[in-house]
């Protein structure tokens, strides 16, 4: 066994798997997490292992190119390098308000001695997990190449338990299915629920971030970092061997990745504790991407947000002026005429209302939805009119409305729908933040429903994750914020461009509307779709049965009140809706307080109670006070917590407000049922607290006399 060191750095062999040799180990900073690498028969090969059990097994890197020979085998080790990094960063916004980045860093720096091209891997160790990636100098006979596959192997030590949503190009929208990694196979078909926006591309291909546990208790979750000019990873699972694969999006010729060198692959990254808390609070995805490029974030700012939304994906209304009326022109001017039914509610009027209400109990903005012309041609019912993202419908009047939201201290949000048509966006994108400055708009959600045009590239090829980060890049350019919906899954790109202030890239509660959503689905999301970055998740549904306003829809959702409060708290984001209708949130004004009350930026965050697929209990406290918030979600057994309130500060007297589910509420036939009870706390406190099935809690905790 070889023993090196490299700089400061010793990389000592490894004393944990006697039977195997390895070239090169490095351990983390705490010697928690190892990292074994080695160059066997040619092949680039590493294990992890975490306090000295095995994590990945010895597993194959290298990469397949198109027309040209791969860099997969024959390869020598020609140098290595290595180094310690250890600093404390202050994100714009975060669950925390300062992040410690430390880990031990590895080269192996490879040549291929029949073609002389080289490659380096860089390893990264952390005490909670690894990342690597590949990295193409630039070099004669690597220049420009296009990439058939990435073959990187994350070989599995047994059948775990996972928490995984299908394979797919266009669609992360599914609801999770937990199940044995042999089960995947047998289990995709009902995962897939009719909701694949296409076949998948393999009967045991998963997305990422895939959270796993061992039988022996180890919570492995495998995910990417900062996805730039690449194409999205999925794992396609062996499930002979248990060793899964990177797949990547192809783009429309079927070849995933256009590279030209010097270039590297975004980041692999597998997180490892014992501890399922450790997963929630690790920040190894954000450490990985660069810091923040923007040198002034002034104008970057946290937003709760209402919006006229909920009336069209639950209410049925609609979002188009002319729907079902294609012959009327819009140059009709009589509303009523137009739409005899008032079925357009991003309309002067209804949008004022929801002004009142949104500015007099505190909110930032107010999405509007359905503003602008162009709906229409989306759904195929004319062809006369396309997004153009400038002109608005006769009965929105933009500037009326931004002064009045204006003089009301809030700010409208605006509403990009690409459809998809994304040449079309690009082409049109100037002047929609042009005529946003104008009127004093901030923020933008965009959407991108539907087939990619140009037809054949999908959502999380290499081609649409440019324009993603495009769209971003020139927002920037106009001080604008951006949250896009359908796009890839995030990577912790919000670390380098914060003005991607949230995105959906999940099931969201939308689907509560529709075809449904499990009621665990709320304590696996933070494990997985959260680790690349915040959600737009739109939480906040007061009035579970959709029927009530609107007789046509039968949907209920899944989820107790109390729960929907406390997803305030456990789904970390910097942008937080109140989804449901002011009507709604007027009948139950003394639950609605907490949604008033509760922050959405930062100092600290703590994972006090988690466990995927079952409950989440997170505390947090206000970037800008010395309150606290603590949220619980649970699945559709509940949940009891005895939560110790030591995180207060010692000798300091507080007073909470839980908001609990009442004992007989239940997601299903009792959802609003809760009770709020105020309490004299302490850090000596402790609390025992019950969420309902589908269920969950909510405290607000404020300093006494301050
Ligand atoms: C899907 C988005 O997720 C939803 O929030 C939006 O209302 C519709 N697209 C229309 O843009
Ligand atoms: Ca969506």
């Amino acid at each position: 066994m070889k023993n090196i060191v490299i700089k400061n750095l010793m990389v000592a062999g490894l004393l944990t798997i006697p039977a195997t040799m390895w070239a090169y180990t490095l351990e983390s900073p705490g010697k928690i997490v190892s990292l074994e690498a080695d160059v066997k028969d040619g092949i680039p090969v590493y294990s992890i292992s975490y306090k000295n059990k095995p994590v990945i097994k010895s597993s194959s890197l290298g990469v397949k190119l198109v027309e040209v020979p791969d860099l997969t085998d024959g390869f020598e080790v020609v140098g290595t390098q290595a180094s310690s990094f250890d600093e404390t960063w202050t994100p714009v916004w975060g669950e925390n308000d300062s992040i410690r980045n430390h880990y031990n860093e590895m080269v192996l720096e490879l040549r291929q001695p029949s073609t002389d091209r080289k490659m380096n891997i860089r390893f990264r160790v952390y005490d909670d997990g690894v990342g690597f990636r590949y990295e193409w100098p630039q070099q004669r006979g690597l220049d420009y190449f296009v990439i058939d596959d990435e073959m990187t192997e994350f070989a599995m030590t047994g059948d775990h338990t996972a928490w995984w949503i299908a394979g797919d190009y266009d669609t992360q929208e599914y609801n999770y299915t937990e199940s044995r990694l042999s089960e995947i196979r047998d289990k995709m078909s009902s995962a897939i629920d009719g909701n694949a926006s296409q076949t998948p591309f393999s009967p045991t291909g998963v997305q990422t971030s895939l959270q796993m546990k061992t039988d022996d208790g180890l919570y492995i979750n495998i995910h990417e970092a900062a996805l730039v000019d690449y194409s999205c990873m999925h794992l396609n699972l062996n499930d002979t061997t248990l060793v899964f694969r990177s797949w990547l999006t192809p783009d429309a010729q079927g070849h995933k990745g256009h590279i030209q060198s010097p270039a590297h692959s975004p980041w692999r990254t597998v997180m490892v504790s014992d501890d399922a808390r450790d997963i929630l609070a690790s920040n190894l995805i954000l450490n990985l991407n660069e810091p923040c490029v923007y040198e002034d974030v002034s104008w970057i700012k946290p937003v709760k947000y209402m919006g006229v939304w909920w009336e069209m994906i639950a209410g049925g209304k609609q979002w188009s002026y002319t729907y079902d009326l294609p012959s009327v022109r819009l140059d009709e001017t009589d509303y009523t005429k137009v739409h005899p039914l008032g079925q357009h509610p991003a309309n002067n009027e209804n949008v004022k209302r929801y002004i009142d209400f949104a500015a007099e109990n505190g909110f930032d903005q107010l999405l509007v939805e359905g503003w602008n012309v162009g709906w229409e041609d989306w759904f195929g019912k004319s062809k006369d009119y396309v997004f153009d993202f400038v002109t608005p419908y006769p009965d929105f009047d933009i500037e009326m409305l931004n002064n009045y939201a204006k003089s009301k201290g809030i700010k409208l949000m605006m509403h990009h729908e690409t459809s998809s048509s994304v040449r079309n966006y690009e082409r049109h994108m100037h002047q929609a933040y042009d005529l946003m400055d104008k009127y004093g708009y901030n923020a933008v959600k965009s959407g991108y429903v539907g087939n990619i045009i140009p037809r054949g590239e999908h959502h999380y090829g290499q081609w649409m994750n440019n324009h993603y980060l495009y769209a971003v890049k020139e927002a920037a350019k106009h001080k604008i914020m951006v949250n896009a919906h359908e796009a890839v899954r995030p990577t912790g790109l919000c670390r380098t461009y914060p003005n991607l202030i949230g995105n959906e890239s999940a099931r969201g509660t939308e689907y509560e509307a529709n075809a449904g959503i499990n009621p665990g689905h709320t304590t696996i999301l933070p494990f997985t779709r959260l680790q690349g970055g915040p959600m737009d998740y739109t939480p906040g549904i007061f009035e579970m049965n959709i029927s009530t306003f609107n007789p046509n829809n039968p949907a209920k959702v899944n989820s107790t009140l109390a729960r929907q409060l406390g997803l305030y708290v456990t789904m970390y984001s910097p942008l937080q809706m109140a989804a449901d209708l002011p009507e709604n949130y007027a009948r139950y004004m003394d639950a609605f307080q907490f949604i008033k009350d509760v922050p959405v930026d930062w100092q600290k965050s703590i994972y006090l109670e988690a466990e995927p697929g079952r409950y989440i209990v997170a505390a947090r406290k206000d970037k800008n006070s010395n309150d606290w918030f603590v949220g619980c979600t649970a699945n559709e057994d509940g949940h009891t917590s005895t939560i110790s309130l030591g995180f207060l500060d010692k000798g300091k007297d507080y007073e909470a407000v839980i908001y609990a589910d009442a004992k007989d509420a239940h997601f299903r036939n009792n959802p609003q049922a809760y009770s709020i009870v105020r309490k004299k706390v302490n850090s000596k406190s402790k609390l025992r607290l019950t969420a309902a099935p589908g269920g969950g809690y909510a405290i607000s905790i404020k300093p006494v006399n301050l």
